[in-house]
């Protein structure tokens, strides 16, 4: 496993929006790839100048604005290379320059960074989540306290089949970065989110797309 890789988390609002923006660096390189950067971008470059970092590509999980926001004026300062699934930029028609689609399992070839691409559908048909050395992004699919909204019983199916995947194929000391923390900071290890976090110990699929959809009905970011 890879050791060497740091993570800066960036705590990003504007109104009533707050995201979380993720740099992950490496000893011994110049290089960072950035998670979904959103709202500030003057933390974003500081935080580059100040270590003196080369932003080599942007990992979107999905293609919410919220998320995606920044995409556009790093692009055009960096000249930086662009990943999201293929899926979710077909079915929500994301463009930018520089646009990569990465595939579900696939190792994405940026030098020296292993990243590994997770298809996580339910939030969005094509969410991702990103495995780098022993830290996942988990964008709207995963928080410490939930799982991102989903519209329809066929999303909330679909995030069913994702958590569950995770489940299979996260070991329990991975660090997750979530998109959104509703009360605990992101950096939690995935053994905690999946003790404490209510989506886990629903294990029929119907019961969890009753819940999921009920859940949202009273208020979107409750999520017990
Ligand atoms: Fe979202």
């Amino acid at each position: 496993m890879e050791s060497s890789c740091k993570v800066n988390t960036i705590r990003c609002k504007w109104a009533n929006y707050i995201n979380y923006t993720y740099i992950i660096s490496k000893a011994g390189t110049r290089e960072c790839l950035i998670v979904d950067p959103a709202w500030e971008i003057k933390k974003i470059i500081s935080y580059l100048s100040l270590n003196n970092l080369t932003l080599r590509a942007i990992l979107l999980t999905h293609s919410h604005y919220d998320h995606t926001n920044l995409v556009g004026a790093l692009v055009n300062a960096f000249d930086t290379e662009v990943y999201i699934s293929g899926i979710e930029a077909k079915q929500y028609r994301y463009k930018c320059k520089n646009l990569h689609y990465a595939e579900n399992l696939e190792l994405l070839p940026l030098s020296f960074f292993k990243v590994r691409a997770f298809l996580t559908p339910g939030h969005t048909l094509g969410s991702m989540c990103y495995l780098i050395s022993n830290h996942l992004f988990t964008g709207d699919t995963l928080f410490y306290e939930g799982c991102g909204i989903c519209d329809t019983s066929e999303a909330a199916s679909n995030m069913y089949d994702s958590l569950q995947f995770l489940k299979d194929t996260i070991s329990e000391d991975t660090i997750i970065y979530p998109g959104h923390c509703y009360g605990v900071y992101p950096g939690e290890p995935f053994g905690s989110i999946v003790k404490d976090n209510i989506y886990f110990h629903i294990n029929d699929r119907q019961k969890f797309i009753d819940f999921r959809l009920n859940v949202a009905k009273k208020n979107l970011f409750d999520f017990k």
